[in-house]
């Protein structure tokens, strides 16, 4: 997040707001700037993320250590809005049967690069996480680092939909930024230490080009509404991790940094389990 208008998107030029956006204009913001941002995301990110690893978030907690996951062999995993499928490759090096998906075909063609380079393959689908095309109960294990969840105007469906693709007692992990950093500038340094928005205000960040139309859309939800979504799926949450800031770990990721990880969370990674049928 950047400096931004409050609302009116100012003629002549692209720009920032905060202003709400319709379900169709986030969806094609979204499908656009991924694609668009595809090699520059992973040519700013991809050695950070590697080509066979599960990293959650700036902080670098990895899955190796975290183990969020629980014992995934034999285990079906659908890896949600996974980008170049860095995550999805490692659960399948673990044992796991995987599925990974995105809505978009420029981060796919990631996955088949890395696919290539790293000689392990797991299937690789385009869907919005909104509709995910897979029976009911189809998975063991949902999870996402930063993929779909805050890129979708309607969040609580998301969670509906990867109840419906969870067995009962399956598992599903999703990271996010943390929202508190909502408050803040997307500033790695000291500009970025200083309040300046509304926790309180839901609506969207939006960049849009010089005809007013929506580029990029990122959705702020509270603490509390993220709970709120997963509990209203049907879900337990079973815990919600804060990963520290790494001493020694100096590697700027956007506004995640060194300087404003040692004061306060930058990724908020929750944990919730579908609950089994005799629960
Ligand atoms: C910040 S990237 C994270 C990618 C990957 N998980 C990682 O850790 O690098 C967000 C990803 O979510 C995907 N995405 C955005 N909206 C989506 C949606 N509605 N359904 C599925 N994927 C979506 C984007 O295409 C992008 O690949």
């Amino acid at each position: 997040m950047i400096a931004v208008n409050d609302e009116a998107v100012e003629p002549g030029g692209p720009g920032v707001t905060r202003r709400q956006v319709s379900d169709a204009q986030t969806r094609m913001a979204s499908r656009g700037w991924w694609d668009r941002d595809a090699d520059a995301y992973q040519a700013e990110h991809g050695a950070f993320l590697g080509d066979v690893d599960f990293v959650w978030c700036p902080e670098g907690l990895r899955e190796a250590d975290a183990r969020l996951l629980g014992d995934v062999r034999g285990r079906r995993v659908l890896e949600l809005g996974c980008g170049a499928a860095a995550a999805g490759r490692w659960l399948a090096r673990e044992g796991a049967r995987v599925v990974a998906l995105d809505l978009s075909a420029g981060m796919l063609r990631h996955a088949v690069a890395a696919a290539d380079r790293s000689g392990v393959r797991v299937p690789l689908v385009q869907a919005d996480a909104l509709t995910l095309p897979f029976p009911d109960a189809a998975f063991d294990t949902v999870c996402t680092a930063f993929g779909a969840v805050p890129f979708v105007s309607d969040s609580a469906a998301v969670m509906r939909e990867v109840f419906r693709v969870l067995r009962p007692g399956g598992r599903w992990v999703f990271s996010v930024t943390h929202p508190m950093r909502w408050i803040f500038l997307d500033d790695p340094g000291e500009g970025g230490l200083v309040a300046v928005h509304s926790y309180f205000d839901r609506r969207p960040y939006v960049e849009h080009d010089a005809h007013g139309v929506p580029t990029y859309v990122e959705q702020h939800r509270t603490l509390g509404d993220r709970i709120r979504e997963i509990v209203g799926a049907g879900f337990v949450l079973r815990d919600l991790i804060e990963p520290e800031w790494p001493e020694g770990h100096e590697q700027i990721w956007g506004q995640w940094s060194p300087l404003r990880g040692r004061l306060f969370p930058g990724t908020a990674i929750f944990v919730a389990d579908k609950p089994n049928d005799d629960a």
